[in-house]
């Protein structure tokens, strides 16, 4: 793919030069032209939040002409314009076209930076060094996304960054000590890179001043043929042996299931609606997809964890993370009752989430991997969503 945009360019630099040397041709397709173009952020006023906070919201562009937009309010991506296979742009994540919409009661993080905790916590409570911290419990019995007033309702503090490979947006957020009930000031950077090989970089970083648990991700709804009501004919793609099964409030079991033979094997790449009908408890327990699948890279630095496939308009979103697992939640609980873009009513599985992280619900279950984050450490992540067609 990285050839494909690599000689579009190439094409628009060769056909610019023709252009110049003869004024009065006037066949070269103005799209073509417009290809070789640079990379460039840009900043606006979003909005202002009942409390009187004003949000801005910025464009990232890389040279290709892939854009994105992120507002300092949640950290949230409130679009994404990739080409499908014609050259077409179009916008690949839920959403809304103004901050108010954000603000309507019952979104589902759409596009969000979760924080402190990505997933579940049981009963919203765990124990660090022998002292129990008590978190809220606002999915039904437990803990969800960091709690009532998560990462993804804060206003972060944005810095425009240029980088080697890209435009960045650095975005940071002091989250305080005991703030929705976790111990630690805890400084959070997380810094969204759009790469001129067609990348979205997304790096998480966090220092603590008390032992902590931390355990960030984003949550982006995608729907590579925008427009198209459910992402039933997407194929999944997970780099995975093996997956959490959970109980019926979806917290995780502590058994580590191998895929194989069940309707959560992705290792070959599968439709999202091939399985996802069959009669199985753990598809019944999520409404559908809403799983922790444990990721065979882990631990080994930046790996494939997954991709997302669309025939129809040939865009592939491929995603590379240093993370130990991803939740790939089908969106089971979209219900139509929310209008986004475009007026499009999001209904029941319109958008998909491939949200790389640690497993859910670590801070109680020892033998998971450790989310725990100690003064002097410095939490790092990072995850890669490459943008292609085929
Ligand atoms: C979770 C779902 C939850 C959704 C909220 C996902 O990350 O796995 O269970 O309903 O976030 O939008």
């Amino acid at each position: 793919m990285k050839t494909y945009y690599l000689s579009l360019a190439m094409l628009a630099l060769v056909a610019c030069n023709q252009k110049a040397k003869k004024q009065d041709d006037t066949t070269v397709p103005a799209d073509t032209v417009t290809v070789a173009m640079k990379a460039s952020v840009s900043k606006e006023k979003f909005g202002t939040l009942p409390d009187g906070k004003e949000v801005d919201r910025y464009t990232l562009t890389n040279a290709n002409g892939i854009s994105m937009k992120v507002m300092t309010y949640g950290g949230i991506i409130t679009s994404l314009q990739t080409p499908d296979k014609n050259g077409e742009q179009g916008d690949i994540v839920l959403g809304f076209d103004s901050l108010e919409g954000y603000l309507q009661k019952g979104v589902p993080y759409f596009g969000a930076v979760i924080g402190r905790y990505g997933n579940r916590i049981a009963k919203g409570k765990f124990e660090l060094d022998g002292k129990t911290y008590t978190l809220a419990t606002n999915d039904g019995p437990n803990h969800l996304h960091g709690g009532k007033k998560g990462f993804d309702k804060v206003v972060w503090t944005a810095s425009e960054k240029k980088t080697d490979h890209g435009v960045a947006l650095q975005l940071e957020y002091l989250s305080k000590d005991m703030e929705e009930g976790y111990p630690g000031n805890l400084k959070a950077t997380v810094t969204y890179t759009l790469t001129d090989d067609n990348e979205l970089q997304v790096d998480y970083q966090a220092t603590t001043d008390k032992k902590t648990v931390v355990n960030l991700t984003q949550h982006s709804y995608f729907n590579l043929a925008p427009g198209t009501a459910t992402i039933l004919d997407h194929e999944v793609t997970l780099h995975a042996d093996a997956f959490l099964p959970v109980s019926n409030t979806l917290i995780p079991t502590g058994e580590l299931r191998p895929v194989e033979g069940t309707p959560f094997d992705f290792r070959k790449g599968k439709k999202v609606g091939q399985d996802i009908g069959q009669e199985d408890q753990q598809l019944e327990y999520g409404g559908g997809f809403d799983h922790c699948w444990v990721l065979n890279g882990a631990g080994e630095g930046l790996e494939k964890a997954a991709s997302l496939y669309d025939a129809s308009t040939g865009r592939l979103m491929e995603v590379f993370t240093t993370e130990p697992a991803i939740q790939f939640y089908s969106g089971n609980f979209l219900d139509g009752s929310l209008t986004g873009k475009n007026g499009e009513k999001y209904v029941h599985r319109s958008g998909l989430c491939l949200e790389t992280e640690h497993y859910p619900d670590a801070p109680n279950q020892p033998d998971f991997p450790s989310t725990v984050l100690n003064p002097g450490e410095e939490y790092h992540t990072t995850t890669v969503f490459r943008f292609s067609v085929k």
